[in-house]
């Protein structure tokens, strides 16, 4: 067993921001697994492939070199030598990385990289199968989930805060679409590993979340 914490779980349930949170109190390196995904489903934007040419997406996602470095405490996700943080959040990427991320050679590269950056450092990471595939032996795993209501509300808030103009029911639909793809493909699909901790975080603050994490693991030691 190895140090990690392995955070699973349902887009929007809040997973990223208790994962840094986390990682930051006990001085590990937090991993967002979900970029890289975004990073590659930006390449096959960038190749016009569709979400549909899976060979294509098979064949295409050997080009692509995704590297992750930690610069100023952040994670900042390199597509070929460039830095495509700022390009990696839109719905769109987020649509075609769940799509894309049901490809048998996509998800073979990239959790062979996940593995290596958790084999020689401290990590809370953050995914739909870090518990299940990733890191079976983390330390602590938790399945972190909210309703679809409540992770749509937050995604709106999200958005109209930035300026972004959006209808909090196409939000609901995707979160919902997204869900149904994320827990129903063939590989790795999400589910709550048979050790991992449920948490529902619709009733709880940010703080109280990152809080039961702390306990847990201390008492995991
Ligand atoms: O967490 P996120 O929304 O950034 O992830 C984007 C997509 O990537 C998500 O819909 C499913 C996929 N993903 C995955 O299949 N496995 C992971 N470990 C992380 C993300």
């Amino acid at each position: 067993m190895n140090n990690a914490i392995a955070i699973d779980g349902p887009a929007g349930a809040g997973k990223s921001t208790i994962a840094k949170l986390v990682a930051k109190r006990l001085g590990f390196i937090y991993v967002d697994t979900g970029a890289m995904y975004r990073a590659m489903a930006l390449y096959m934007i960038k190749n016009g492939i569709s979400a549909e040419e899976s060979e294509k997406i098979s064949s295409t996602c050997k080009s692509a070199d995704i590297t992750i470095k930690h610069e100023n405490g952040e994670q900042v996700v390199y597509l070929n030598g460039e830095n495509v943080n700022g390009l990696i959040r839109t719905e769109e990427v987020g649509n075609m990385a769940s799509a894309s991320s049901v490809n048998k050679d996509v998800r073979e590269k990239l959790v062979e990289l996940q593995q290596k950056l958790a084999a020689t450092t401290d990590v809370v990471m953050d995914g739909r199968d870090i518990g299940t595939v990733v890191l079976p032996d983390a330390r602590l795993k938790i399945y972190l989930t909210a309703s679809s209501e409540v992770r749509a509300k937050r995604r709106f808030k999200e958005l109209t805060e930035k300026g972004i103009e959006c209808d909090i029911k196409v939000i609901e639909q995707d979160i919902v679409d997204r869900d149904y793809r994320d827990m129903h493909r063939e590989i790795s699909p999400l589910k709550q590993a048979d050790d991992a901790i449920y948490l529902d975080s619709s009733d709880m603050t940010i703080e109280e979340v990152a809080e039961k994490i702390m306990e847990l693991y201390a008492s995991e030691q």
